[in-house]
């Protein structure tokens, strides 16, 4: 059997339940062997409901990027206006490497409909499905000293948070440094990987990735306490271009003020948004485990814990979990 016909079938009945019996009937071929082929299609971002009893019904077919879209809702002068846009990649944040290293300008934007081995913090994995998500890596390049490369992370956090919160009235919160939570689980992710020369930044690559029209069972079972989608929260797809569009007009103008007024404004937005301070919680940094509460940014971008004795740490880099009572 090819998929096609299968795809046929379910595309001339969408919306409708059609029985495997039906499906076995009109292209001579087993059960095994439909959902065989319906997993197939699955992977290639088909969304099929699968009934014991009333057989499969197509619900929606995969969503393609349209640059023309893209191109038309953006508003920034630089950010996202060199767009390279991949079918299929590693990792975006390779991609956009090997242009930085080439020389592309500042505002260069790599995006892709799948990711092979998109990876997060802490050298852990980054699942990217097809279509279902923005996978973007944009190409910075500030003139700033590698020591305040942290603050660019916080940077992209509040800016993205600021976008998605703007276009889906979703309450959405920054868990120190950098992950986006609605109710306590997370919705995107954000890796900041630099390359230095001394003690100047060459560039910054961006990564960010943003679990938009996921649904629950593109989520292995353990995962689903933990993460989300915007889809999963607000009940409704998302056009990936509109969420890129405004997340660069937030970013680009963030950046810009930045630039002119330092880090200030800034940590008075993270901590507007953040829903990590004033509450007890655990943090295990490369050094050990600390227990305390955090109370504050610092300027440099790591956050301020009051430990039980009233002392005040700064800490660096840590995963921040819940409090051990
Ligand atoms: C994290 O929360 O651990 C950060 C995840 C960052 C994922 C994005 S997706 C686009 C870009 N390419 C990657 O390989 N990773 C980042």
């Amino acid at each position: 059997m090819t998929m096609s016909k299968l795809l046929e079938l379910l595309v001339a009945h969408s919306g409708q339940y059609v029985s495997g019996e039906m499906i076995s009937r009109e292209l001579n071929v087993s059960r095994t062997a439909i959902w065989k082929q319906i997993h197939k299609l699955e992977d290639q971002g088909y969304e099929i409901e699968a009934s014991r009893r009333l057989g499969y019904k197509l619900i929606s077919v995969p969503d393609k990027y349209s640059l023309d879209d893209l191109n038309e809702q953006l508003q920034t002068a630089a950010f996202g206006r060199s767009i390279h846009l991949f079918e299929q990649v590693d990792s975006t944040q390779n991609v956009a490497q090997k242009l930085a290293e080439e020389g592309a300008p500042e505002g260069t934007l790599v995006i892709a409909e799948q990711q092979l081995s998109g990876r997060g913090r802490m050298g852990r994995a980054w699942m990217s499905p097809k279509g279902k998500g923005v996978w973007m890596s944009l190409i910075m390049r500030p003139t700033i000293p590698v020591h305040f490369a942290p603050q660019l992370t916080l940077l992209t956090a509040v800016a993205l948070c600021r976008s998605l919160a703007r276009l889906t009235s979703l309450p959405i919160g920054i868990k120190w440094p950098n992950d986006l939570l609605i109710d306590g689980k997370k919705i995107s992710g954000i890796l900041l990987e630099s390359t230095a020369e001394d003690a100047r930044l060459r560039y910054v690559i961006a990564g960010v990735g943003i679990s938009v029209n996921l649904a629950s069972s593109d989520y292995p079972e353990e995962m689903q306490e933990r993460v989300t989608s915007l889809r999963i929260a607000s009940g409704e797809r998302l056009s990936r271009e509109a969420v890129i569009a405004a997340f660069m007009l937030e970013w680009e103008q963030l950046y810009t003020l930045y630039q002119a007024e330092g880090f200030a404004p800034v940590v008075t937005l993270w901590e507007a948004l953040s829903v990590s301070l004033n509450k007890p919680a655990r943090l295990t940094t490369p050094q050990g485990i600390i227990d305390g509460t955090p109370v504050a940014l610092d300027e440099s971008g790591a956050i301020a814990v009051r430990l039980e004795d009233g002392n005040v740490v700064l800490v660096f880099s840590a995963e921040m979990g819940e409090p051990v009572t």
